[in-house]
């Protein structure tokens, strides 16, 4: 199969990236723009490894400046990943980059598939589209974002809808909940305070630190989003992909502080404009569609964050 993956640089893409070429059959077409709030070095090194796969291509471009219509001419999959992610940032002037990238991009890709034989345009959607709710998070609940991203990756969800029924394009929207693990992006809670604790400065926490999340370790986050390569029984689907476990911040950085033997110097700051109090996916569609289970642990998926962290930054850590 010719695949093609967007945002194939970033952390979740160059993952999925390797994990598609594990197959044989598979050639894979990364595309990438290098923006974003990972710096370009980080990126490089994500996809170190791809670039000498005999199977696997760069575009090192943003999807805007590529013939897209020329790209898609014989691809049999879109994995569309690329995207301007995170919370905290959509709001103000950065907005513009947000509706760019996360809205008009996919538009064009999707408006591209119509000339196009493709099999499955996968959409890398997120929980953030559900907004504030009471107990686990349902795909038939209606989606209520608090944040500007949210809306922008909600109306990519919209667009891979219209463009289903209206063109017959057989998307499916997988909605990602709070992925970590090596690679994880900079901006990333995980990352800041892993970096953080290792340097021995101060980790701010947005909050109190009491809301928590549905951590989703990258490997279980990858093979639930590879597993949808060739079942048809999913296209029209959205489907979450959720972690092992709920943790709050506050018993993240306890575990931090006991797989790393330092303790943290806690600096609580105000809440993050747009962030939900609690994220828990249900994950019934997934196990029913996909035979999901998120297999790794928060303590070991965080065992090996520290680990990636250590490496990625090998020179600047005492
Ligand atoms: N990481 C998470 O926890 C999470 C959760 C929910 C949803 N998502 C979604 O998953 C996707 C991947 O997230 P990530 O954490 O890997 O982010 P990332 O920033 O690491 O990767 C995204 C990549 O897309 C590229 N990109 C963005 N716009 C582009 C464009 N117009 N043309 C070409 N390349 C472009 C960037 O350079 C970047 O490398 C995003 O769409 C994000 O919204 C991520």
């Amino acid at each position: 199969m010719k695949i093609i993956v967007t945002g194939a640089a970033g952390f979740i893409g160059s993952h999925l990236c390797e994990k598609l070429l594990e197959d044989e059959q598979n050639i894979v077409i990364g595309i990438d723009g290098f923006i974003g709030p990972t710096p370009s070095p980080l990126k490089v090194l994500n996809i170190g490894t791809l670039l000498s796969h005999p199977r696997f291509t760069l575009i090192a471009q943003d999807l805007s400046s590529i013939n897209l219509r020329e790209l898609l001419k014989d691809a049999d999959v879109v994995y569309h990943l690329a995207g301007m992610p995170g919370v905290r940032t959509s709001w103000g002037s950065e907005f513009e980059s947000y509706a760019v990238h996360n809205i008009s991009s996919t538009q064009q890709l999707l408006e591209a598939c119509k000339d196009a034989s493709i099999q499955q345009f996968i959409y890398a959607s997120t929980s953030s589209v559900y907004g504030e709710k009471d107990g686990k998070l349902s795909e038939t609940m209606e989606p209520a974002p608090l944040s500007p991203y949210g809306i922008t990756k909600l109306t990519g969800e919209h667009l891979c809808r219209v463009y289903h029924t209206t063109f017959h394009i057989p998307t499916v929207i997988l909605r990602y909940f709070t992925v970590y693990g090596p690679r994880q992006r900079t901006d990333m809670s995980f990352h800041r305070f892993i970096k953080q604790l290792l340097t021995k400065q101060p980790i701010t926490i947005f909050g109190d630190g009491t809301q928590s999340r549905d951590f989703t370790y990258i490997s279980d986050c990858v093979k639930a989003t590879a597993s949808v390569l060739g079942n048809t029984a999913v296209i029209g689907k959205t489907i979450n992909i959720g972690g092992k476990e709920r943790a709050s911040v506050n018993e993240v950085i306890e575990l931090l502080e006991t797989l790393t033997g330092t303790k943290a110097i806690r600096q609580y700051t105000a809440s993050a404009l747009g962030e939900p109090k609690h994220t828990w996916a249900d994950l019934s569609l997934a196990e029913q569609y996909l035979h999901y289970h998120p297999e790794v642990t928060l303590q070991e998926g965080l065992r090996r964050e520290i680990e990636y962290i250590r490496s990625a930054y090998a020179r600047d850590l005492p």
